[in-house]
């Protein structure tokens, strides 16, 4: 099962989505033209005309009717000439558009795409400068999920959060939404009073008596940067500059577990140049949140199923710091260059990684990456235009975007780049390109660009050894995809192979194995286990009540595909709280296999499915249909 498989779900379900216009999917390999300029079919904006610069929002959070009501107020500039300023909404309800001059506009609000959402086209004449937009969001905005307070840890309070990338935001702000369109923010947010509100801005970590806030975001941001969060929430100082939110009964363990992340912010300055976003906290969300982390700047959102009482899995939260280079200060100009944003960050992420805990250590995550990848490429196919790192979106679902073509391909890519040019050249251009591009947004054929005029010219073996083209413009994995050492898993690999062949469990030479060697002797368990030997594994290693989420997820799957009926009330009760997909999924899949698993999915899903986002309830609603 691939690690991103969430991901790819969003994406498939995008595909089932109609979209406005065809798709081009088989590719030559042939270098594609593209100017610099190339349009971002993913925002009906006309930001290369009239171009947001500062957001101020007022909004108040209303938990009975499930709404968020307000105003979104935006200066803008005119770049061109224009009779109009255009935003992207997806099902909001717009009350009424107020210009500076305090007259009100005769906005239009076109007509509904399932993927895109609708226009909203506001008149305006050169001397405007500001309108103010009065809005409420509609009754199922895809960006936000609500939770009663049964879904919540502390059980007493509702809470609610967003996930806006990619082109979410608009359904709860009226926006210019492309990841090219940066604007500075600030804004009120009004909640009920006992409730702590966070955004990605200037945070407070204390309630306020009354439940308002203030938030500013002083360094212009992509709005699929914007984020929100309303719960019983804490605070926990790390250092003077990170510290951790949760809910109060998660926090002593959330702080504990992400008690290195002071340093981990250094350990990434060191390697790619000053942290430039004031703050770095970690939100830890309820066990609904749909993905694993989001980096949300000054602010990752994070799966509470990183707490595994360890840190062995806390390079998720190395993956979200890394955004705050590649990504938040150096964003892809359009979804198609999205691998720089998540392949740059998976090699940044695999970095820090190194430099905490080793390169035996990080070689395991390079080969479960590789592993990735190659699943990936055969759910894809070898030839799909969609395992080019430079993607062709047009007039498809960006989230058909979100494979491991991006984010392993991708840092695969970066691996060769810095396997041939060395790491010392290699560090000292990676820190120049977040420094001569920090706040701008960036296309694959800049960077590349960049890559020539800064790291490759002069140096034609260089160039001929990478073969940029058959990475950007081709499909597959390259002939020259680079392929870490596996010392570990082979030691690892070796048990689960002794395993196979009889030997007794308590036998095993499991001493010292992180996560990540666990991950591997799982995946790598044969087939058809009897019960017997099934308990004899989890006699010795107590994986039915393994407090990790990574390895009792797959030892779940085992129990599935070999009827341990022992784990399954763990499994249930595993299903029932977690809301993580990439854990959710393989799990129904493998139970839907067989008719008795049917029967048990059924009965866990009508339990479990009110916990769900609802973009997870979409995708097992499909795989149990
Ligand atoms: N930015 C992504 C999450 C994302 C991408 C959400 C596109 C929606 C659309 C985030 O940084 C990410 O990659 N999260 C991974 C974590 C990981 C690779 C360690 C996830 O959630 O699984
Ligand atoms: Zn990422």
């Amino acid at each position: 099962m691939n690690k991103y498989s969430f991901i790819f779900l969003l994406a498939a379900l995008g595909m089932l989505a109609s979209c406005q216009s065809g798709t081009e999917t088989q590719g030559s390999g042939k270098q594609n033209t593209v100017t610099p300029d190339e349009k971002d079919w993913h925002t009906y904006s006309n930001a290369d005309s009239v171009k947001v610069t500062h957001l101020a929002l007022d909004i108040a959070v209303d938990f009975d009717q499930k709404k968020i009501k307000g105003s979104a107020h935006w200066d803008f500039q005119f770049l061109k000439s224009s009779n109009s300023i255009v935003f992207d909404t997806w099902d909001l309800s717009i009350d009424s558009v107020v210009l500076d001059d305090g007259t009100k506009a005769a906005f239009v609000l076109g007509a509904k795409d399932s993927v895109l959402g609708s226009p909203l086209r506001v008149p305006v004449n050169g001397s405007n400068k500001a309108l103010t937009i009065y809005y409420s969001t509609g009754p199922h905005p895809i960006a936000l999920q609500w939770l009663d307070p049964a879904q919540t840890f502390g059980k007493k309070y509702p809470f609610l959060y967003t996930q806006s990338e990619s082109i979410y935001a608009r359904s709860w702000i009226p926006c210019q939404d492309g990841p090219g369109i940066r604007y500075t923010y600030d804004a009120k947010v009004k909640v009920p009073a006992g409730l702590m509100a966070l955004m990605s801005a200037q945070n407070p970590q204390q309630k306020s008596a009354d439940g308002s806030y203030s938030f500013k975001m002083e360094q212009p941001v992509p709005a699929y940067l914007m984020a929100l969060a309303v719960g019983d929430i804490g605070f926990s100082a790390v250092d003077q500059r990170t510290g951790v939110y949760a809910e109060p009964v998660v926090l002593p363990r959330a702080r504990k577990e992400l008690e290195d992340i002071g340093t981990m912010v250094q350990t990434a300055e060191k390697l790619y140049g000053p942290y430039r976003w004031g703050r770095y906290d970690v939100l830890i969300l309820p066990s609904g949140f749909p993905i694993g982390g989001m980096e949300n700047p000054r602010l990752t959102f994070s799966t509470p199923t990183i707490l595994a009482g360890d840190k062995s899995l806390v390079n998720l939260i190395a993956h979200e710091l890394a955004h705050s280079w590649s990504g938040n200060l150096v964003t892809n100009a359009t979804w198609n260059d999205f691998w720089l944003n998540e392949g740059f960050t998976v090699y940044f992420e695999r970095r820090i990684t190194e430099a905490t805990y080793g390169k035996d250590y990080v070689d395991m995550l390079w080969e479960l990456g590789f592993q990735d990848m190659k699943a990936g490429v055969e759910e894809l196919g070898a030839q799909s235009r969609d395992t080019w790192l430079k993607l062709d979106l047009k007039g498809r679902d960006p989230d058909i975007g979100l494979t491991d073509i991006a984010y392993e391909k991708g840092a695969a890519f970066l691996f060769l780049v810095e396997q041939t040019v060395g790491r010392d050249n290699m560090d000292r251009f990676l820190r120049a390109y977040f420094d001569s591009h920090a706040f701008k947004t960036i296309q694959t054929e800049q960077f590349l660009t960049y890559l020539d005029e800064h790291l490759l010219k002069g140096h034609p073996d260089w160039k001929k050894k990478i073969n940029i083209n058959a990475w950007v413009y081709a499909p597959g994995i390259p002939a020259n995809c680079p392929h870490a050492g596996d010392l570990r898993f082979k030691k690892a690999g070796a048990e689960s192979d002794a395993f196979a062949a009889g030997t007794p469990a308590a036998q095993l030479k499991t001493q010292g194995w992180s996560t990540y060697e666990w991950m591997h002797f799982l995946r790598h368990l044969p087939g058809g286990l009897t019960t017997e030997r099934m308990k004899d594994l989890d006699q010795a290693f107590h994986l039915t009540q393994s407090g990790n989420s990574e390895i009792a997820d797959l030892w779940f799957l085992q129990s599935i595909r070999n009827h341990y009926e022992p784990a399954y009330p763990a499994m249930k009760q595993f299903l029932y709280v977690t809301g993580r997909q990439k854990f959710l999924e393989p799990l129904y899949k493998a139970m839907m296999a067989t008719p008795d698993g049917q029967v048990m999915a059924r009965e866990i899903y009508s339990k479990a499915r009110p916990n769900y986002h609802p973009l997870a309830q979409k995708t097992i609603d499909e795989l149990l249909k």
